[in-house]
């Protein structure tokens, strides 16, 4: 391997397709709609191959041709830790713990052991939509305290949380950090204030941290375990690297929760659902890009980095009527176009079936961002390029068309 830093030596540049391999970003698009004219940035995650030498370390194991019941064994432990110490400042100890399949899950798993049905959730919308789908789902009830877009950044409303959180019938607080889908990276004062406020008023909360290996320069990732050991007793943290090393599909995810009293309740409710042992090939892959991704890691950053400027440009040159979140973490950008006066039909209408592209809908992340649309930049440049230029054809035939009707109806 080149060690000189200034080298970048992985390519993210290089189109791998993923057609026909049972992805749901292209496959699945496809099946979905039944067209193949679709450019698809929807679903998170990238489409950057993971480099040779982690690629060994699963070949190897799986070269070995058995694949029994497997637990996780120090070096799991320690390759997660190790992480965590170098990239949020905290220490984990095993004992905190217990593996999952997906955040997901163990996001359901909270759900249960901490409320029971009927019981109220917050959450913070717009966010990721399936946040809202596993509270109603399981039966309680979602309380949402909106976030405030502000000078075209996105704030807490801290007097309308407060308000919510003092609710006695509200149990739970499912925090995004950072957040999907409008790229806050919540700092240490926003997350102290809420800190303390679940512990003044007696609510669990459990933050979901997948997307904390994608910070922007001038930002900093605050994990809510981090902030002191005072609000532990009512924080957990649920953390994947399948986002950072895009191995979604090998399902592998941490429930990590230092208080005994919650641990036992979502171990509980990890057993009522059934699951003990974990996938060998995921628990694998942790170890291995914990141990050996760091630069691969470091280099998509400065790629993804890259094509947010190229957005940032593109759409201040081309599209002057819609208008970038500029995003502090992730690589999910939030695209606001209601500058183009179009009704929430003609929206969809414009990016599916004049652009082309499948995206994430802003109406699906709450119940008033029906103007926004969701890009997942986490593709070589190319393929975001020539998605950009589509939305450029699009936009301006739209134009040129409502022109002509104008000037047909003067
Ligand atoms: C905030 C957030 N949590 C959880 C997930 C899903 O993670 P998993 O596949 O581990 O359930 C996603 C995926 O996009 C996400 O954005």
């Amino acid at each position: 391997m080149n060690d000189n830093k200034d080298v970048n030596i992985y390519d993210f540049d290089r189109v791998v397709d993923r057609r026909n391999t049972d992805c749901l970003k292209y496959d699945f698009a496809k099946e979905r709609t039944g067209r193949e004219d679709l450019l698809p940035l929807w679903v998170a995650d990238m489409d950057f191959r993971l480099p040779e030498e982690i690629l060994e370390d699963l070949k190897a194991r799986i070269a070995h041709g058995i694949f029994g019941y497997t637990d996780p064994k120090d070096s799991y432990f320690d390759a997660l830790n190790n992480w965590i110490e170098k990239h949020y400042g905290y220490s984990v100890a095993r004992k905190w713990v217990t593996v999952a399949p997906t955040v997901m899950f163990a996001l359901a798993n909270c759900v249960n052991a901490f409320t029971e049905a009927g019981d109220k959730i917050l959450i913070q919308q717009p966010v990721y939509y399936p946040f809202g789908e596993v509270i109603t789902d399981n039966g309680r009830i979602l309380v949402d305290s909106p976030l405030k877009i502000i000078n075209g950044h996105y704030e807490i409303d801290f007097s309308d949380l407060e308000k919510k959180i003092s609710d006695p019938e509200l149990k739970l607080f499912i925090l995004c950090n950072p957040h999907n889908p409008v790229g806050r990276v919540w700092t240490r004062e926003e997350l102290l204030q809420i800190a303390i406020l679940c512990v003044k008023h007696d609510v669990i909360l459990v933050s979901d941290e997948i997307h904390c290996d994608f910070i922007y320069p001038g930002h900093e990732f605050t994990s809510t375990l981090s902030l002191g050991t005072a609000y532990r007793d009512h924080l957990l943290v649920l953390h994947s690297p399948t986002k950072t090393f895009n191995i979604a599909g090998l399902q592998i995810a941490n429930a990590i929760i230092p208080d005994k009293k919650l641990r036992l309740k979502y171990q509980k409710a990890n057993a009522a659902n059934g699951y003990s042992q974990a996938n060998i090939i995921g628990l694998k892959a942790l170890e291995s890009v914990y141990t050996k991704g760091e630069r691969w890691h470091q280099e998509m950053l400065q790629y993804l980095k890259g094509n947010v400027d190229f957005v940032r440009d593109y759409i201040q040159e081309h599209l002057p009527k819609i208008r970038l979140i500029e995003p502090e973490g992730t690589y999910l950008l939030w695209i606001d176009f209601s500058g183009l006066g179009l009704k929430d039909d003609e929206l969809e209408d414009l990016i599916v079936d004049k652009a082309h592209l499948w995206l994430d809908p802003g109406a699906i992340f709450g119940p008033e961002t029906a103007q926004f649309e969701r890009f997942n930049i986490a593709c070589p440049r190319k393929t975001l390029e020539k998605a950009f230029r589509q939305l450029k054809k699009a936009v301006y035939e739209l134009e040129q068309e409502n022109q002509v009707k104008a000037d047909q109806a003067s």
